[in-house]
């Protein structure tokens, strides 16, 4: 049988798969995204077989699909899904693999590797024995190390066995449609573009606080906190994005270099500065948590102020927080203008990127009757307020999924950019340690320990709430 494009999911059993993968790819079934003829290997240890795993693919497309689900649907799309059970760290199992593609005339293969980190050079090392799969795309999951010498490693032995260009990073916020806009809200409207720097902009807030906790992934995100799980990746590509020079073409080359300098120009942080610089916290009752430790340090909420040492950026500074159980759900970009005359508000654009995806503009404007005061009153367009727009949207996975069977590699983070955050972020988190700072408590429900507040007042600014 000739097979146009061969999806490969190595932990098809597991939480990312049901949850994303699956509604995720039965839609791109249901939209004409998927290839024709494409076929999809899942990958387990588990007792299914190809019929067993479909009816309980069914249950979770049902559940989690964008789209409204048809059975019809899902009976044509399930016929393309085959299961494959293995033992990943068994040679002889890739070598049944090997035999079972070699069925078939596969045009090209991508491999998810929805599985822990330390099973992503075992995956590598076991494909070598699989005919075409080192041709292959290879789509990788963060964390991708548990520290930056971890990551590295990793890093080259992927790189070594697929080669750079075969390796797809996930970042899932570069596949978010208000994140895809900013570029576009930037620099195709010249009221922005041309005042996009630090002589019209007072400071610019990256927040993304979320209402949940750590449910069932405390034993992973105890090891790694706030800073390594949203700020290092997901928070500093939407910061390079705001920040970057305009690309000469926005593909994915020029968009990376322009992305991958801001990160450069991030200003280096001493000793003296760490104070002004991180803020962390943890709510209570964290450390009771399932899998994480009762004397856990690990921060739950991170507040950042970082400078950007360029010509367009020295001297506005770029506030970031993240924090889990804040009682409420909200990601948004605010970017605060200098004022006119001291004694009016400021402009504010808010670009709202989840759960409202919209553009709101505070702007001034005399205050209606017989006064001349000046009030400040809103524009506030919201883009996923009717069904419609919600069905038309398409989730991340969806459009990180088509990017990379089209290999559009501006979709994904890139080794480069994961370095240098890290790198930044670590030294933040050490001369934190060193300087003895102390992560403070905050009640579930609220925004971050209080401390955060006062640590943007020493600037003369506060949150955008
Ligand atoms: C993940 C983090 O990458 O992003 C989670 O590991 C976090 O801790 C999640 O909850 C947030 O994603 P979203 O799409 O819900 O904003």
């Amino acid at each position: 049988m000739k097979i146009h494009t061969n999806i490969t999911i190595f932990g098809g059993t597991g939480d990312l798969t049901f949850r994303k993968l699956l509604p995720a790819l039965y839609t791109m079934f249901n939209t004409g995204k998927l290839p024709e003829n494409s076929r999809i290997v899942i990958i387990g240890r588990r007792d299914y077989d190809s019929g067993s795993y479909r009816a309980l693919a069914n249950d979770w497309v049902k559940k989690f699909s964008r789209l409204p689900y048809s059975a019809e649907t899902f009976d044509a799309f399930s016929g393309q899904i085959d299961y494959f059970r293995m033992d990943l760290s068994n040679p002889k199992d890739y070598r049944r693999l090997d035999e079972y593609f070699s069925k078939d005339d596969i045009g090209s293969h991508i491999f998810y590797l929805a599985v822990a980190p330390r099973f992503f050079s075992v995956i590598a090392d076991g494909l070598k024995t699989v005919e075409g799969a080192c041709q292959g795309k290879v789509i990788i999951e963060k964390p991708f190390g548990e520290n930056l010498e971890a990551a590295k490693k990793l890093n080259e032995e992927l790189e070594s066995h697929f080669g750079p260009e075969q390796i797809y990073r996930i970042d899932h916020y570069l596949g978010k449609e208000m994140v895809r806009n900013i570029q576009a809200i930037r620099f195709t409207n010249p009221i922005f573009t041309d005042i996009w720097n630090s002589r019209y902009i007072e400071s610019v807030q990256i927040s993304a606080l979320e209402d949940v906790g750590v449910e069932t992934r405390g034993g992973y995100y105890d090891a790694s906190g706030a800073l390594k799980d949203m700020v290092q990746n997901h928070l500093f590509q939407i910061l390079s994005i705001v920040a970057m020079e305009q690309p000469e073409v926005f593909n994915s080359t020029h968009m990376h270099t322009a992305q991958v300098e801001v990160l450069k120009s991030l200003s280096p942080v001493g000793q003296a500065e760490i104070e002004d610089t991180l803020v962390l916290g943890q709510y209570e009752g964290y450390r009771e948590e399932p899998l994480v430790s009762p004397d856990s340090n690990t921060e739950t909420f991170a507040g950042l102020r970082l400078y950007i040492d360029n010509e367009r950026w020295r001297g506005t500074p770029f506030y970031i927080r993240t924090g889990k159980k804040t009682g409420t759900r909200q990601m948004e970009v605010s970017i605060v203008f200098r004022r006119s005359m001291p004694e009016v508000e400021p402009n504010v654009l808010i670009i709202k990127i989840q759960p409202t995806e919209g553009v709101y503009l505070q702007f001034n404007i005399k205050r209606p009757g017989d006064t001349d005061d000046i009030i400040p009153t809103k524009m506030d367009f919201c883009q996923n307020c009717d069904l419609v727009h919600q069905l038309n949207t398409p989730e991340a996975y969806e459009r990180l999924l088509t990017a990379c069977i089209n290999s559009e590699r501006s979709w994904f983070s890139q080794w480069d950019q994961i370095e240098i955050s890290w790198n930044y972020i670590e030294q933040l988190k050490q001369l934190f340690t060193k300087k003895g700072l102390k992560v403070y408590p905050y009640a579930p429900g609220t925004h971050g320990p209080k401390e955060s507040n006062e640590f943007l007042a020493r600037t003369g600014h506060q949150w955008m709430e």
